[in-house]
């Protein structure tokens, strides 16, 4: 496999195999890159004008490689066959049926993916876990690469697990902090190497064994989150002592040895991954009889539902102890800015807290539309009892719609709660938007994102989280 003529195969055209796989094309001119899934729609939603993610600079970067080096397709059988490497990047959620259920990795697709390559390899192929996986997952890929094989073909397994972020993913990829890759395989390791080598400085590419790299990108996890959830538990306390959390934040955050990122307070860390990788390292845990292990980390993961409950507690007790039938604006509903992803949101969770409350919440996400928002809704409610309850189901048909803007949300409203920090919510006139509301005029700030002063002159009561 000379280098010039390498065949890349991503399987799973999502958030991360998307992204990825199209800076890989752009940097990389002379490599045929083919981003396969299995949902038509998706692919066909790359193949078009709108993305089906959106993510600042990603548009630029699929327009430029796509149709030159960088496709996409459902032809997953034919471009195995044809590919050198191939990435598996398909989801990993956490189960929800059988045994390890709330805590250990569904593996279901990394193992059809497995075993899809299996049956339509030819000749020599580097497969490479891109997901991220609980450690010794390469093991039964290995396993069932070579068992499942119908003899024509040979393997080599690397462990690369992915480190971006959404809403700066293309930043990321373009300069990330590292590119880890775990293998037995020097040879394979290095051809890896060479393709992250035409843009990423060498001594930011690090090789290691295939343990290693799985249980590295748990533990970054892991570490961040928990960074999150310990501002978020000293946000509790600046509340009830005087303490400002942001001015704590940034007292800590000097100190060297501390660092200033990933101490934001907010209503709660959301998104695909932090939640699913901590349950995951969690169950690894108490699998090789470290009940002590387990359990310092599920605190990371109880701490963030508490400052949630929080959050949506602190709202129904300062309007009078009940929201009732009262108009409540939500502002941002995605997990973080620059992204319409809303998994594990900490938005749902105040949403379904307020909507048992009986409040009517009319939503605004620049990026998150009313389907998506119903959708996530059912989901954690129905997760919660089983299946959809009609009385769950008519309080998300009667009590939950979008507004067209932030501004259009809050018109008539009791309250808002700001809980994605996107930053046009930032240049909004709030003396119209006050003028607008209902008195008292509450402002739950659930990103510590607005100026207290300004909005507490204009007539705003305003509660931001760690203030008190
Ligand atoms: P995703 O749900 O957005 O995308 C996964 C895709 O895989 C889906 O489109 C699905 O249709 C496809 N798929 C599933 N099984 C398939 C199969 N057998 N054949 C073909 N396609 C198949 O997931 P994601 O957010 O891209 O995450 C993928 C992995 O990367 C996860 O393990 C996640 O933990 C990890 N990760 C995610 C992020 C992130 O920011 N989202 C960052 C780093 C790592
Ligand atoms: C996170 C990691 O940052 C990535 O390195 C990793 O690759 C990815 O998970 C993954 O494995 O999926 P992501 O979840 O996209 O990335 O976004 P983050 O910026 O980490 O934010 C996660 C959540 O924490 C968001 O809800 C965010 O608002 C919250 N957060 C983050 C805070 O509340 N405070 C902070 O200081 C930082």
């Amino acid at each position: 496999m000379s280098e010039s003529s390498l065949k890349i195969c991503c399987i799973g055209a999502g958030y991360v195999g998307g992204p990825t796989m199209a800076m890989i094309a752009k940097q990389c001119p002379d490599i045929e890159v083919n981003v396969v899934d299995i949902n038509e729609s998706r692919i066909a939603a790359w193949n078009s004008d709108s993305l089906p993610i959106y993510e600042p600079g990603l548009d630029e970067v699929v327009r430029e490689a796509r149709g030159r080096n960088l496709f996409f397709t459902t032809d997953v059988s034919e471009k195995i066959k044809t590919s050198d490497m191939i990435f598996i990047s398909v989801n990993t959620p956490t189960k929800t049926f059988g045994i390890g259920s709330g805590r250990a990795a569904n593996l279901e697709f990394v193992e059809k993916c497995a075993r899809e390559i299996a049956l339509h390899a030819e000749g020599h192929k580097i497969v490479i876990e891109k997901s991220t996986l609980p450690v010794r997952t390469a093991e039964a890929v290995k396993r069932i690469l070579n068992s499942a094989s119908n003899g024509s073909a040979s393997f080599d397994v690397l462990s690369n697990p992915e480190f971006l972020a959404e809403g700066t993913a293309v930043t990321d990829l373009l300069n990330p902090d590292r590119v880890l890759i775990g293998g037995e395989s020097q040879e394979a390791i290095e051809k890896l190497a060479n393709v992250y080598g035409r843009w990423v400085r060498p001594d930011s590419i690090i090789r290691t064994n295939l343990w290693s790299s799985e249980l590295s990108k748990l533990t970054a996890n892991a570490f961040l989150a928990q960074r999150v959830s310990s501002i978020n538990a000293i946000s509790a306390l600046c509340e009830a002592t005087g303490a400002d959390v942001d001015e704590v934040a940034n007292a800590i955050g000097t100190d060297s040895r501390i660092g200033p990122k990933f101490l934001k307070s907010s209503v709660g860390f959301g998104g695909s991954c932090f939640q699913k990788d901590i349950l995951n390292l969690v169950y690894l845990c108490e699998h090789f009889g470290l009940p002590e292990v387990a359990a310092y980390w599920e605190q990371v993961v109880l701490m963030n539902d508490y400052q949630k409950r929080r959050f949506s507690t602190s709202i129904v007790k300062t309007m009078f102890n009940t929201v009732s039938d009262k108009k409540i604006a939500i502002w941002g509903f995605a997990f973080k800015k620059d992204t319409n992803d809303t998994r594990e949101s900490a938005a749902i969770y105040v949403c379904r807290d307020l909507l048992e409350e009986r409040a009517r919440l009319t939503i605004y996400d620049p990026k998150v539309g009313l389907d998506q928002i119903k959708q996530e809704l059912i989901y954690l409610m129905s997760a919660e009892f089983g299946t959809l309850s009609e009385k769950h189901r008519k309080l998300i048909d009667d009590n939950v719609e979008v507004a067209n803007s932030a501004e259009a949300a809050a018109s008539g409203a009791h309250a808002i709660a700001v809980l994605t920090e996107w930053d046009e919510f930032k240049e909004v006139d709030f003396d119209a938007v006050y003028r607008s509301m209902k008195k008292p005029a509450f402002l739950f700030d659930g990103r510590n994102l607005m100026d207290r002063e300004k909005l507490s002159k204009i007539g705003f009561e305003v509660y931001a989280t760690g203030k008190s």
